[in-house]
């Protein structure tokens, strides 16, 4: 097997992160990866921003917590806050829609969501821990325009990262049997 196919099988989501955060060097090899993801008339319609430290997770908390209703209970507000808290850095998946007369907009978000999965492979077998969350945080419109995204753009994820405190019991992983059929039988 290869050392791609080890990494793949080997790979699990990581809730449970902690300082240090992946340094530049394994970033930007991270994203280069990312950048390897098939792209229909080589659009590149994804960007990445990346949120570290306690000041920049800190104000993403804020803006989190800014979505809620004016009634909300303090409770809610303040777990919105120290959401982003849970790891030392963030990476917000972006997918920048153009308009093009043979690619869809659902296949510009496909191939960033293809870009995500790469970088979260990436920082694995770099040794980090990773989760992509979403939420109803990532369709808010709120998030959207307090990251700065522009009407033609969405998010598609927050790449929770660092390394990893403890690990998560493993995920039972279907048998392709379970989903593979041959076309006609
Ligand atoms: C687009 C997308 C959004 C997700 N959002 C969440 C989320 O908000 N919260 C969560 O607990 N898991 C979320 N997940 C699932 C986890 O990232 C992870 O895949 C899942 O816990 C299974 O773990 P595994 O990656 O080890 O198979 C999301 C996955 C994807 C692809």
């Amino acid at each position: 097997m290869t050392a791609v196919i080890d990494a793949l099988l080997n790979r699990s989501s990581e809730p449970r992160l902690t300082a240090p955060a992946p340094d530049s060097e394994t970033l930007d090899k991270a994203f280069a990866c990312a950048a390897r993801a098939p792209d229909h008339a080589l659009l590149r319609p994804w960007r990445y921003l990346v949120i570290e430290g306690e000041e920049a997770l800190t104000a993403l908390g804020e803006l989190f917590a800014s979505t809620c209703d004016d009634d909300a209970p303090e409770k809610a507000r303040e777990k919105l806050r120290q959401n982003p808290l849970r790891a030392p850095m963030v990476i917000v998946g972006i997918t920048s829609h153009q308009a093009h007369p043979k690619v869809p907009e659902v296949e510009q978000t496909m191939s960033a969501a293809v870009g995500m999965g790469y970088l979260l492979l990436a920082l694995e077998a770099a040794g980090f821990g990773g989760m992509w969350r979403t939420g109803s945080l990532a369709y808010n419109p709120g998030i959207a325009k307090g990251l700065g995204l522009a009407d033609h753009e969405m998010i598609i994820g927050f790449l929770y990262t660092g390394s990893v405190s403890s690990t998560k019991p493993g995920v039972p992983r279907p048998d392709p049997d379970e989903f593979v059929r041959r076309w006609p039988q």
